[in-house]
């Protein structure tokens, strides 16, 4: 496969759609990024990449990180409390190892925007999955008492994961968070409420900021997600995740990853994803590469306009779908 070639095809095809759609604009520092911005690479399981357009230029992760979240507190969690034979949230059954934060979270779709409050009362403070707001809290709240620092170590995986050693925090975007901040940490203090948090509500919320406000490019963020497509192995072949869990992670990405759109996304593109309002959405070919595109413009779900036609492009072209 001559990547380079399909990806410059991909972007061809994608330029149209470049700028349609609305930057997201709930805090300043994000609105400021220019909607004409565009960028595609793609990581192999044998360590090649290869990229086009702004496919160096580092954008706010935002959500994209919540898939990380989630495979290093299954990582983190090896060995220390299984939830063998046991049911977690929505009565569905656990497993052993890292499985345990299904205990708190479940694993079906929402069909709500990713910072809806309303099924969190009639379902008793378990989020619906690990990738709407809610659920990623509590996923950051489980790395906060694993590992005593969630953001730091969410920035260290990062870097390890991608072997890019000056990643960082854009400290304007986590302030700037934290200023509008108000239904995430509502969202918070209800689960708080039903006993669904394991630590203040301040720190979980700030940790959570703080993880979406890193910066990456479509290099490093393919690069990074390189264990979801090789089954769990990381680039030098030793083991993050067992192989189930990075089956489930991605089944997740391709059920909840792209918000209340993942349906429509799953129709269009059949690949696990997970999209970020920064305009990044990270995609999984298993057994094959990692995906990252990235343009600012989001539709009215909070997904990359161009991105996802570029996804659903590269797909039809090669045929590599899960599907
Ligand atoms: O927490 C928030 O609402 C923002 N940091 C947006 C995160 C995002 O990309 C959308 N979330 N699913």
């Amino acid at each position: 496969m001559d990547y380079r070639a399909v990806l410059e095809e991909v972007a061809a095809y994608a330029r149209p759609y470049v700028g349609q759609g609305q930057v997201a604009d709930y805090i300043p520092a994000l609105e400021r990024v220019s909607p004409d911005r565009f960028g595609i690479a793609v990581a192999d399981i044998h360590g090649a990449v290869y990229g086009v357009g702004d496919w160096e230029v580092p954008f706010s992760v935002q959500s994209i990180s919540k898939a990380f979240s989630l495979a290093l507190v299954m990582a983190q969690s090896h060995g220390s409390q299984g939830g063998n034979g046991t049911y977690g949230a929505n009565g569905v059954q656990g497993g052993p190892g890292g499985d345990d934060i299904w205990q708190r979270v479940g694993r079906e779709p929402s069909g709500t925007p990713f910072n809806s409050l309303v099924q969190l009362e009639a379902e008793n403070g378990i989020p619906r999955n690990p990738f709407i707001n809610a659920g990623a809290l509590v996923v950051t709240d489980r790395l906060q008492t694993l590992t005593g620092d969630a953001s730091t170590s969410m920035l260290h995986f990062l870097r390890e994961e991608s072997g890019n050693p000056d990643l960082a925090f854009d400290q304007a975007v986590a302030d700037s968070e934290a200023e509008h901040g108000d239904r995430n940490a509502a969202l918070a203090h209800f689960m708080a409420s039903f006993g669904n948090l394991e630590n203040p509500v301040p720190s979980v919320i700030q940790h959570y900021f703080w993880q979406c406000s890193i910066e990456m490019s479509c290099r490093d963020l393919a690069v990074a997600g390189g264990f979801l497509a090789r089954h769990g192995l990381r680039a030098d072949g030793s083991r993050l995740l067992e192989a189930r869990e990075a089956k489930r992670i991605n089944a997740v990405m391709l059920t909840c990853g792209t918000y209340d759109a993942a349906g429509e996304f799953a129709y269009r593109v059949g690949l696990p994803a997970k999209s970020g309002v920064g305009g990044g959405i990270i995609a999984v070919i298993p057994g094959r590469c990692t995906l990252c595109v990235w343009s600012p413009a989001l539709d009215a779900r909070g997904n990359s306009v161009a991105g996802a036609a570029a996804l659903d492009h590269f797909t039809t072209l090669t045929g590599w779908s899960v599907f």
